[in-house]
């Protein structure tokens, strides 16, 4: 766009042919009311609040919908402008309640910002005021269409952005009504979006209603944590709570908008199962004590097991990688100074000869510019909706994707779905790099001479080839194939022919600060799964859930259980089977209630600080994990804040964890095979006692999904369950296969 001059309220002006008016009144900071512009969504002009004087123009003009040219002149102040910009809200509040006192959007509400400029003293309307009912559209929003302006942010939102037209008008004129057309209400996983942009209290976040006036809070930036985004957010305490989290702006990372799981996760916080204090096991009975009566106590179960008879490799030390960066930092250096080499993250793969080794090297924006997608094994709309969007963005922009799935999962785009059962996907690969050296004429290795590429092969081959920007991303259900190593060097393989970027998506929370800080057995070391087979003493334990959070949870539970193995949980929830296997249970922060970094899948290092103290007498994992340090007289552990902590680490090469293994095509599983994924509002334990996220229509989902025949083979119906899980009868998923989907824990055990 060439560069042109304007003239606003007598201000000469630098702008771009075409741009919107209301975007250079914004950047240049000239204020102009408005209710339906929002700078990420699409232009509906319907409000007219934006109505400037244009010179040489007759009529004043919306300042959203008005595209300037060389020369113009406006008036944003002058009598014309204001007189109409005062006949439109003059217009708004004759059916507006105006009852701000009741009002859960009053301080932070746009239209009564605007009305308090704009709006007159007395009303000139005597009529009844419209009332509109309210509509239960479920436990995260809360509406009141009575106050509902008609400016549609909330409906465009949901056809541009959440990809699910879940809201729209129905009526016209007085009749005119905003509602959800399903009776389910809203079910996109980015509904809270629409709180966000709705400039009146029509839409308001239900856990938080009635609870405070935003005045009252500190709005405090963080990072959420519980995908690869790390979006970034607002968090905003009162009296050292957490009472409610909205979307920050971070255009490399999460734009405007995030998901509803960082949005509401915060409500488990202040959940009943919180660890409020140190405990200790004595003769089979809990006692509260003193942090510094609990650390003796650790101290002396670790020495008397493993630390005095230098059997340090018979402790294991294991994390969940919703932790952060800094606490499992501080814990490998721990244990790694102490003599022990057992310590895993990778708590969920259940071998792990066949882990995925395949780097990300394409940034969230770049995605949006991608002209082709292949995605493998991944529900991507629900368990990394942030990535999800950018990808929707790409498909709009013409982009062809395609998803190779055990079900053909709802997408909010249109894409090509191929159902696959997961023991054919490493020889359908097979074939596409078989396709693509043969085109380019390179010598075939060896494992490719017995594959004849299946048809899906040779329609992705076709793709792949044909695109100029594709990206391959595999997801969370290939880690636990059976080729799960061979299919991430295929694709490697076949995105280095090809020209391909690709995503690594089958990791999650800060797994990517969890390998840079190498929270990973070296040579000597044992994984996850060998110390569980192995005879270990004891156990430090890093906000670790075995019935969530292994895949082998019934060993995990065993191997944690013996009398003989002394146990030492850090732990920010407590439950039945943390106290069963657990002899000290030591309290620790959660999310926003402790300092600390998450890498992200751009490889952004992000820093956040403690928004809320912890309740009680928990306290940062970094500050225990010190402690302990320094109780064992382990040198180097004097830190004062994690900030030291992370300088410590950040400019430390990331480890590699790049292992070249030979490709595998012949170990085919004849069996049905499971994929199960944990429901996308349980997986984390932050996220399992937040209660309204668990009542919404996705965190209710529990479902082993199978096709007739799958169902036939196992003698099961509809109605009956799998696993403990209910069967659902459906042909979207490939043959022989079935996808769980739950919200309850692992039942793995079963499985393993
Ligand atoms: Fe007042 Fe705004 Fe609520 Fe209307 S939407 S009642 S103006 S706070
Ligand atoms: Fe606009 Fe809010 Fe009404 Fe939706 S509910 S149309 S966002 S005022
Ligand atoms: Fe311009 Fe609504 S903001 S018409």
């Amino acid at each position: 766009m060439a560069d042109i001059k304007i003239e606003i309220d007598g201000q000469i002006v630098n702008a771009k042919a075409g741009e919107t008016l209301i975007a250079i009144t914004d950047r240049e900071g000239i204020s102009v009311p408005r209710f339906c512009y929002h700078k990420k969504l699409s232009t509906s002009a319907s409000c007219r609040m934006c109505l400037v004087d244009i010179e040489g123009v007759p009529k004043p003009q919306t300042s959203c919908s008005t595209p300037v040219s060389d020369g113009m002149k406006i008036h944003t102040q002058n009598e014309k402008a204001k007189a109409s910009q005062k006949a439109v809200m003059e217009f708004l509040l004759i059916n507006h309640p105006l009852d701000c006192p009741i009002c859960d959007q009053g301080g932070e509400c746009e239209l009564q910002d605007v009305a308090v400029e704009y709006g007159s003293d007395v009303s000139r309307f005597s009529e009844g005021k419209r009332v509109v009912a309210a509509s239960d559209i479920g436990p995260l929003i809360q509406t009141d269409m009575t106050r509902c302006i008609h400016c549609t942010r909330c409906v465009r939102f949901g056809s541009e952005i959440a990809g699910m037209m879940e809201m729209g008008g129905t009526g016209r004129g007085e009749d005119l009504k905003i509602e959800p057309f399903l009776a389910e209400g809203i079910t996109s996983e980015l509904s809270g979006n629409m709180i966000d942009v709705c400039p009146v209290g029509a839409l308001t976040s239900k856990p938080f209603r009635y609870e405070l006036r935003s005045w009252q809070m500190v709005s405090n930036e963080s990072i959420a944590r519980h995908d690869l985004t790390g979006s970034n957010v607002y968090a905003q305490t009162y009296k050292g709570q957490v009472k409610r989290v909205v979307s920050g702006d971070n255009e490399a990372v999460n734009e405007t908008w995030i998901s509803d799981r960082d949005r509401f996760s915060y409500e488990g916080l202040t959940h009943e199962n919180r660890l409020l204090t140190p405990q200790i096991k004595v003769e089979g009975q809990w006692k509260e004590v003193e942090w510094n009566v609990a650390l003796d106590f650790a101290i002396k179960g670790l020495s008397n097991t493993v630390l005095n008879n230098r059997k340090a490799h018979k402790l294991g030390g294991l994390a969940s990688s919703t932790t952060t960066t800094e606490e499992l930092y501080l814990m490998q250096k721990l244990l790694r100074e102490i003599g022990c080499e057992n310590l895993d993250h990778r708590l969920n793969v259940n071998n792990l000869d066949e882990a995925i080794h395949l780097e990300s090297n394409l940034k969230l924006q770049a995605l949006e510019q991608v002209d082709h997608a292949l995605i493998i094994g991944a529900n991507l709309r629900l368990e990394q909706p942030m990535i999800n969007h950018r990808l929707r963005k790409a498909q709009l922009s013409g982009a062809n994707i395609t998803a190779l799935n055990v079900k053909e999962f709802d997408y909010n785009y249109a894409l090509n779905h191929v159902s696959v059962a997961p023991n054919e996907i490493a020889t359908i690969l097979a074939g596409v790099l078989k396709i693509v050296l043969e085109k380019k004429s390179i010598e075939l290795p060896e494992y490719l001479s017995a594959i004849s590429p299946s048809g899906s092969s040779v329609e992705l081959a076709k793709d792949l080839l044909n695109a100029e920007r594709p990206v391959i991303l595999l997801g969370e259900h290939i880690i636990n194939n059976k080729q799960a190593a061979s299919i991430a060097q295929l694709i490697a393989e076949i995105a280095k022919q090809v020209g391909a970027n690709t995503l690594n998506l089958s990791i999650s929370a800060n797994a990517l600060g969890a390998q840079h800080v190498n929270f990973v057995p070296n040579s000597v070391g044992m994984n996850v799964n060998e110390m569980f087979k192995a005879e270990m003493r004891a156990f430090l334990l890093l906000d670790v859930y075995p019935e969530y959070d292994f895949h082998h949870a019934n060993s995990a539970i065993e191997a944690l259980s013996k009398e003989d193995v002394f146990v030492v949980s850090l732990n920010s929830f407590n439950n039945d089977l943390v106290a069963q296997y657990s002899d000290v249970l030591l309290p620790m922060a959660a999310m926003y209630e402790t300092s600390g970094s998450q890498i992200n899948i751009n490889h952004d290092i992000q820093s956040f600080t403690a928004m809320v103290k912890a309740p009680d007498e928990a306290k940062p994992a970094w500050k225990v994990l010190k402690v302990l340090a320094d109780l064992l007289e382990l040198p180097g552990f004097h830190y004062e804040n994690s900030t030291q902590i992370l300088e410590e680490f950040e400019h430390q090469p990331a480890h590699e964890h790049s292992q070249e293994t030979a490709i595998d095509l012949s170990q085919q599983s004849t069996a049905i095979e499971t994929v199960w994924m944990h429901n996308c509002y349980h997986s984390d334990a932050l996220l399992r006692h937040a209660k309204s996220l668990s009542m919404s229509t996705l965190g209710q989902v529990n479902s082993a999904s199978m096709n007739a025949n799958t169902a036939k083979e196992l003698a099961l119906s509809d109605g009956d369950e799998y696993l403990g899980v209910p069967v659902d009868i459906t042909e979207t998923v490939a043959d022989l296969c079935v996808f769980v989907n739950s919200n309850q824990a692992t039942n793995i055990r079963s499985m393993s």
